[in-house]
């Protein structure tokens, strides 16, 4: 199947999913807790996405399998795999912040081809197609090309668990690297996050716990932006671990550096 028109496709749905969403951020949604976890929001508008977005694709493409944060695995005898979250940055979703985003990746035989991430709040569409480079809208995109950390402005992330030690790492991570650095943010969105990235507007981004619907659009996207995509010690990204350390290249190593001296790759 040409690449170009699963683009295509995916680019639609995203779009589609945004207007979705917004229009459930007009007219009240109701919201639920994950794992009897009450700072794991998931809303009526997640699992509507999630179920828009998950019977298209089935309709269309029976054969491809499809992973996605609210309806689990759906395994399909072909060769292309959908890996989506429906909403990411759902607790900004849910107290009415535009900072959020529809994440889609498409892997054929397990390497990702493509990658969009709708952030409908803002009005943009970021994506990337395999060795064709990374867009907005249609407008190509570079990240930064900051090489010193004294002038990186960086994000991070945390996650919903907050009694795990990679919770106080990335504290103390945060503390540490605020004073040397240009500036620290905090957007609520990882996917958006790496999309900030690829177009440069950050110079570096890193977070624990993250899961392979959270990263798979943005990593591509960040890649044919010309940037670097690593676990947070350095070994090629694997989802399953999901501390990831993601730069413009020139800061990498710098940041690879950094991270060691406080123990940050060590879990
Ligand atoms: C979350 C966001 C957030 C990140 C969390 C993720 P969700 O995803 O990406 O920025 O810090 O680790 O779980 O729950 O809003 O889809
Ligand atoms: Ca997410
Ligand atoms: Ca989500």
């Amino acid at each position: 199947m040409p690449t170009t028109h699963l683009l295509q496709i995916a680019k639609k749905l995203a779009h589609d999913a945004g207007k979705m969403a917004l229009k459930f951020q007009q007219k009240g949604f109701t919201v639920d807790f994950k794992d009897g976890n009450p700072l794991n929001l998931v809303t009526e508008a997640d699992k509507a996405v999630d179920d828009f977005l998950v019977k298209t694709i089935r309709n269309n493409f029976p054969d491809h399998s499809i992973l996605t944060e609210e309806s689990g695995a759906i395994d399909g005898p072909g060769d292309y795999k959908w890996i989506i979250d429906p909403i990411d940055g759902t607790s900004n979703f849910a107290h009415g912040i535009p900072l959020f985003a529809i994440s889609i990746a498409i892997t054929h035989k397990g390497k990702p081809i493509i990658g969009v991430v709708e952030i409908p709040g803002l009005k943009e569409s970021f994506w990337a197609q395999e060795g064709n480079g990374a867009y907005i809208g249609m407008k190509r995109i570079e990240v930064s090309k900051v090489n010193s950390f004294q002038k990186a402005l960086m994000a991070t992330g945390f996650s919903y668990d907050r009694q795990g030690e990679r919770f106080d790492k990335n504290m103390k991570i945060f503390h540490e690297f605020y004073k040397p650095s240009l500036g620290l943010r905090r957007s609520g969105s990882a996917a958006m996050d790496l999309c900030f990235l690829a177009c440069g507007r950050y110079d570096a981004f890193w977070e624990y716990d993250l899961k392979s619907w959270d990263i798979a659009a943005g990593k591509i996207i960040v890649e044919e932006a010309g940037g670097m995509v690593t676990n947070i010690d350095g070994t090629p990204l694997n989802p399953k671990n999901g501390a990831l350390l993601a730069t413009n290249g020139s800061l990498h190593n710098t940041l690879l550096e950094k991270l060691k001296a406080l123990g940050a790759d060590k879990i």
